[in-house]
């Protein structure tokens, strides 16, 4: 199948683009490259690669050319910074979905929408289905529900093939380094406190990228079109431990722990359950304590991908948000 993969230079959707040429699949890459995707995510794959953004018309037009299914991956993805500099959020998730459903109604291409768990806000107990209401509680996840309802009116008003993919808190190689894993990871490699927000007992579902990956890929082939389908990992865990594995996995100080500021609207947990991927043949294949232990060592044997992030604008974006240097 030749396949449009949009935001396929960054975390996920480079894994995803790796699983499907495995399987044999013919890929496009449609990136803007912000500072979240990389050139280097997709070295020594063959693909064909258009730099341009999803709501730019004429990029779309040309990376689509011949394609049978799309894929949307490309979004901005950090909590953080949607609470700091909502803009392009808004931009890319509700003008950048609505640019490429024009562009698949037009030629009646199959697609999936690459959304996440955090549409569905916090649970104290229990886990989230696919008809749970949306009840988004930051810019980020809020535009993020805007563009699967977005979604959801274009299968219903124009009977278009398209399911929308809703993942938990991925983790994995190639990760960049402002999310909770690498973060820890590269700040106890080399020495930086740790912070913690708040408590340290907000919890987190886990599921190792390539998982997710092959979950996307089980929906794209066997989803029905206007369904909704979670993805979630196979375990859950309080921040605070996914630390202190860290501290163990890269012999670090416990010292080096800080409580921080708590994030605003903090989210308190997050869980799915994926019953509905599962009657379609996916299952998660990494546990947590195999997954964490095989993204510490990746991060530790390549330092070529991570040193330019820290040694570039990241370390203006850690002084701002953190208001210290990074060592
Ligand atoms: P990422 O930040 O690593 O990558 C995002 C990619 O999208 C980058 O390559 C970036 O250049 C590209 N991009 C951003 N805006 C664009 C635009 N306007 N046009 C074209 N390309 C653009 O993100 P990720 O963690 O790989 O997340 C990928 C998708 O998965 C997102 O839609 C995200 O909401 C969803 N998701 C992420 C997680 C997670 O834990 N990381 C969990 C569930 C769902
Ligand atoms: O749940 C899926 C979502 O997971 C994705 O949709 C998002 O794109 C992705 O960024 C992620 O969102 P989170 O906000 O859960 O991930 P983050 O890595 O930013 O934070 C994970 C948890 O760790 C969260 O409770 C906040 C906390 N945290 C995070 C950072 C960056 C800290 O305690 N300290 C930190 O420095």
């Amino acid at each position: 199948m030749k396949l449009l993969v949009c935001g396929g230079a960054g975390f996920i959707g480079s894994a995803f683009v790796r699983v499907r040429l495995a399987a044999g699949d013919e890929v496009v890459v449609l990136d803007k490259l912000t500072y979240a995707g990389r050139r280097e995510n997709l070295q020594d794959l063959e693909i064909e690669f258009v730099h341009g953004a999803i709501e730019d018309p004429d990029a779309v037009a040309k990376a689509i050319d011949g394609a049978e299914a799309v894929v949307n991956f490309a979004a901005e993805t950090h909590v953080d910074r949607s609470i700091a500099e909502p803009d392009a959020f808004v931009r890319t998730h509700a003008l950048g979905t609505y640019v490429l459903l024009e562009a698949i109604r037009e030629r009646r291409v199959r697609y999936v929408q690459v959304s996440t768990d955090e549409v569905y806000g916090s649970i104290e107990e229990g886990s989230f289905t696919e008809s749970s209401p949306l009840a988004p509680s930051s810019p980020y996840s809020a535009t993020k529900a805007g563009a699967d309802l977005l979604v959801a009116g274009y299968v219903h008003t124009y009977g278009m093939e398209a399911c929308i993919c809703r993942g938990s808190n991925n983790y994995g190689p190639r990760q960049y380094p402002e999310k909770l894993i690498p973060l820890m990871v590269l700040n106890a490699l080399h020495g930086d406190p740790l912070p913690v927000y708040g408590d340290g007992m907000n919890v987190r579902n886990w599921i190792y990228v390539d998982d997710f990956a092959r979950g996307i890929g089980t929906v794209l082939e066997r989803g029905v079109p206007g369904e909704a389908y979670n993805v979630g990992g196979p375990d859950e865990a309080p921040n605070i431990e996914v630390v202190k594995r860290i501290i163990e996995l890269t012999g670090a100080d416990e010292s080096l722990i800080e409580y921080v500021t708590d994030r605003p609207g903090h989210d308190r947990r997050y869980s799915l359950a994926s019953e509905k991927v599962r009657a379609l043949g996916w299952e998660a294949q990494v546990r947590f304590a195999d997954g964490i232990g095989r993204t510490v060592e990746w991060y530790r044997d390549n330092a070529w991908w991570w040193e330019p992030i820290r040694s570039g604008d990241y370390r203006a974006y850690y002084e701002r948000h953190y208001g210290r240097a990074l060592g």
